[in-house]
This record gives structure tokens, sequence and C-alpha cells, in this order.
């Protein structure tokens, strides 16, 4: 089976999603990111990055590390680890050596990391077939106050996922602080070749402050 971007979109459960990010590990940068002009991580590291966010940061589901090389990329120089619950998307990560750390962890399950952090990023993480909003009070517990966040979640599952609500109700119970949204497209526009139906896809960079 050829991985893909559709086939990622329609995983349902932790296990096949891990199963398929194993097989999708090797090709992810040179077929998916590339022939998708895959535009998400650079987004997300600008909205960090002039929000004014510092080390260290840890990228949740940093597959292969796109987002901590757009970072690089834009002068970040802080500490910036990763946590993928796939061995396979973390070992290429490690070989950019740009992760201080590398932690295979179920971001749906309670975190016990080896530190706290002053930012929280991730990109393309919050999308169909992949992680609900449930994990981000998991992700708070690993934050410092006053961390900023800035976390992608795909437009098609903002409201239908209930990340609206989740993030709304933090807010309302003061949790969380400068809730702010950043529409962005996912990818740029050689997508359309390889994937008419997710070209045109759109995300929303939520950026908050914990408290
Ligand atoms: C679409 S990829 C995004 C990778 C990278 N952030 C990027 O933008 O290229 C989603 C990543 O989330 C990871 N992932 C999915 N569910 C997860 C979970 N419950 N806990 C940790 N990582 C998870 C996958 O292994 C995969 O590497």
């Amino acid at each position: 089976m050829e991985q893909n971007l559709k086939g990622a979109l329609e995983l349902s459960g932790a296990e096949a999603c891990r199963d398929y990010y194993r097989d999708w590990a090797a090709t992810y940068d040179s077929g998916f990111a590339q022939g998708m002009d895959y535009r998400l991580p650079a987004h997300v590291a600008a909205a960090y990055l002039g929000a004014g966010g510092d080390g260290p940061v840890l990228d949740v589901g940093a597959g292969t590390g796109l987002l901590a090389e757009r970072l690089c990329e834009m002068g970040f120089q802080g500490q910036i680890d990763a946590a993928d619950f796939s061995a396979e998307m973390l070992e290429v990560a490690g070989q950019k050596r740009l992760y201080a750390g590398l932690f295979q962890v179920d971001i749906t399950q309670k975190l016990t990391l080896e530190r706290a952090y002053r930012g929280i990023v991730s990109s393309g993480t919050f999308t169909a077939g992949h992680v609900g909003p449930e994990a981000i009070a998991n992700l708070l517990q690993v934050a410092l106050p006053g961390a900023l966040v800035a976390l992608s979640i795909n437009r098609r599952v903002w409201t239908v996922a209930g990340f609206d609500r989740t993030l709304q109700a933090l807010a309302d119970a003061g949790q969380i602080t400068d809730l702010r949204l950043v529409e962005v497209e996912v990818y740029g526009a050689a997508a359309a070749a390889l994937d008419a139906d997710h070209a045109g896809d759109r995300a929303l960079v939520a950026l908050f402050h914990t408290v």
C-alpha cells in the first residue's frame, strides 16, 4: 500500500495511525511534503516566532521534523524537543540533528517528560484521522506558566471535532489567555496536481498563553 494524504486523513484509532506513519516515514518528506508544497510547518513557525516564542519548546506530533527545520531557518536558536508516537518518524527527525530530545509518547495520554516548556508548537497533528482536542489538556500539563502555544488545527475538524468549544472552555475557565486564531493555507499551488480534494485545505493556528 502506498502512503498518502487521503489515506492518512481516513485513519481510525491510534494503532492504525502509528502503523501508517511507520510505513510513511521514509517517503514523507520527499513524497508528501515536497509534492504537496506543504506549507503548514512554516506558518506555525512564523506564528510562534512572530508572537515572541522562545525555547525550550516542545514540537508535538513532530513527525520528520519539518517544523524544527522551519523554526531554525527563521533564526530560532532555542532548544527544541520532539514528541511523537511513531519511532520511525522520530528516527527521520533525529537524523536532521535539530532536536535536543526525542520522546516517543502518545499525546492523548498523560505526558511525563523530563522538563516543562516555555513553548509548545504543533503542525499537522490536529486533523482528521489523527488527534482530537482532548489532547490539549495533556499539553498544558507540560507547559510552564506563561508559555506560548501555537497549534495548527485543520479547518475541516475545527468545529466538528470540538476544537472551538474546547479552547473557548479553557479560556472561560482561565486556564489559557490571549487566544488568537490565524487562518493559513496548508498547501501551495503544486498540491492541486497531486490531490485536488485537499489542495485547498486551510488550518487555524491557535495561539495562546498558559497561565
Ligand atoms: C501529519 S504528521 C505531521 C508531522 C509534522 N508535524 C509535520 O507537520 O510534517 C502527524 C504526526 O503526528 C503523529 N501522531 C499522530 N497521533 C499521535 C499521538 N496520539 N501521539 C503522538 N503523535 C501522534 C504521527 O506519528 C505523525 O508523525
